[in-house]
């Protein structure tokens, strides 16, 4: 039986396209390795969207390929995912002795060329064509290792359109095509009926799923309307999506936080930049004023509401005054947590031609500033907690600290306290003691706890057991 190893790069899509392919290479008769230099086969599923991912990605080929030369072994080493469909069959030729490149529409594809390989009948294959209905082959899933699993991310699109001027994903990922609501729904049934919790609904643009296929319905988009046949899934608890497009959030989207009880408090708003100049050049769609208003629609629908958002930094010809504009602004809105990008021309995007680019070390000292002030933001939003009583899902033990427990709030923070297995996948109330960076620091709130703290948390806190 060949065994696997699959190492991800880049962000949550591409954990869940490993994740299913794993899952297909398993029920085709492999075996996972856990080790990358036992393993008969090893694939790395890379990421485009900065400079730095693929460089990363090809230095490990280059050391895989060295390592078992070295150890006198012969695996089969492979690519896929985003640098495997942008770069195709200069991949190979770069990298000479990795033996597959597997496209973004081509995962399910994984084992038959894999065969192949293993049985000599081929010595090299690539494999980056389009593929009508790609976007329904991501749905198998791993068995967890050792305790249940408690969430789980579901692919209900692949692709996006929008075309901002500095992002290649639609280049490795092609057109915005999405599943059947059906079909989604099924998936999710199944995984509640493993113990799954709560669901992820992934997408490079989710916001737009359906937009084609799914005509709007009483004024709901397609996306609303799978959020809604979601939130029928009995046995579900929480649903989440990543990563949306501000110009996603209508007045239906808006209004389902609080109308979908199992719809978590928590907005991704992808910014970008808080200068109008800068949006337009990026294509993004909206302005600073746009978006103002829709955080306050956001927050006017939920007092708990969570805004995070991903900010550029460094895009060509952003002066210091356009920065300042961006600094502003997040001091402004008082993101919940940001995540900060420095600037990666990107092959065939628009941004790359553009003239006036920001020297690196003018990019470095901008991206500090905006850290310092992101994590003061982040920081006073944490110690807000201190004393409050929320509810949580429990998700395992603590990554940190393994002899503690670990779940998350509604709005996405992570919470350590001293539980057990009993807890794994309850919705638990979690009376908050500490603040740390990143983390809150709680103690289950049974004695003492009342009911009328946790109504305001959420409307779906389990009654407190007697002391
Ligand atoms: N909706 C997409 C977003 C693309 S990548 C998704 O999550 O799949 C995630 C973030 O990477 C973007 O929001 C943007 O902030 C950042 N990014 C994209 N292209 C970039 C580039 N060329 N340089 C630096 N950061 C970039
Ligand atoms: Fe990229 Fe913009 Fe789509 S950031 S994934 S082109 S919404």
């Amino acid at each position: 039986m060949p065994s696997v190893f699959i190492k991800t790069y880049g962000c949550q899509m591409n954990e869940r396209d490993s994740e299913a392919v794993a899952a297909q290479l398993l029920a085709r008769g492999y075996a996972l390795s856990p080790s990358e230099h036992e393993a008969d086969v090893v694939l790395l599923n890379t990421c485009s969207v900065r400079d730095f991912a693929e460089q990363k990605a090809l230095g490990k080929m280059q050391s895989l390929a060295g390592t078992a030369r070295s150890q006198g072994r012969s695996p089969i080493l492979g690519f896929m995912g985003c640098m495997a469909q942008s770069r195709g069959a200069g991949l190979l030729e770069e990298q000479p002795r990795a033996h597959l490149v597997l496209g973004t529409q081509k995962f399910h594809r994984a084992a038959e060329h894999l065969d192949a390989l293993l049985s000599g009948r081929e010595r090299q294959v690539v494999d980056v064509a389009e593929e009508a209905r790609s976007q329904d082959t991501i749905r198998e899933h791993l068995p967890a290792a050792g305790a249940r699993a408690v969430t789980a991310f579901v692919s209900i699109m692949q692709g996006c359109n929008q075309h901002c001027t500095f992002c290649i994903v639609p280049f490795t990922r092609g057109e915005e095509r999405s599943r059947t609501i059906p079909d989604v729904v099924e998936e999710v049934r199944t995984l509640v009926s493993r113990g799954v919790r709560e669901v992820t609904l992934l997408g490079q643009i989710v916001t737009s799923f359906g937009r084609r296929e799914i005509p709007v319905r009483e004024g709901k988009s397609g996306f609303v309307q799978l959020l809604e046949a979601v939130q029928a899934v009995d046995g579900l608890e929480r649903i989440r999506f990543t990563s949306p497009h501000p110009k996603g959030y209508g007045d239906d989207l808006i209004g389902a936080f609080g109308r979908l009880s199992k719809l978590t408090e928590h907005a991704h708003l992808p910014l970008q930049s808080g200068s109008d100049r800068i949006l337009k050049q990026m294509h993004r769609g909206y302005t600073r004023d746009r978006y103002r208003g829709l955080v306050e629609r956001l927050r006017a629908a939920h007092p708990d509401m969570g805004v995070t958002t991903d900010i550029i930094v460094g895009f060509p010809g952003e002066t210091e005054d356009d920065f300042a504009q961006t600094l502003s602004f997040c001091e402004e809105i008082a993101f919940e947590q940001a995540y900060l990008f420095k600037y990666s021309p990107r092959r065939d995007t628009p941004a790359a031609s553009l003239p006036d680019p920001v020297p690196q070390e003018v990019i470095e000292e901008r991206h500090a500033r905006l850290l310092a002030l992101i994590n003061r933001l982040a920081s006073e939003k944490f110690a807000n907690y201190v004393g409050r009583t929320v509810e949580i899902l429990v998700e395992g033990p603590s990554r940190k600290n393994a002899a503690r427990f670990e779940g998350r709030t509604r709005d996405n923070r992570i919470v350590i306290f001293p539980g057990s297995d009993r807890h794994l996948g309850e919705l638990l109330p979690v009376r908050i003691e500490r603040a740390g960076a990143f983390t809150l620091y709680g103690d289950p709130a049974i004695v003492g706890f009342s009911p009328a703290d946790a109504a305001v948390e959420s409307p779906s806190v389990p009654e407190p057991l007697p002391a």
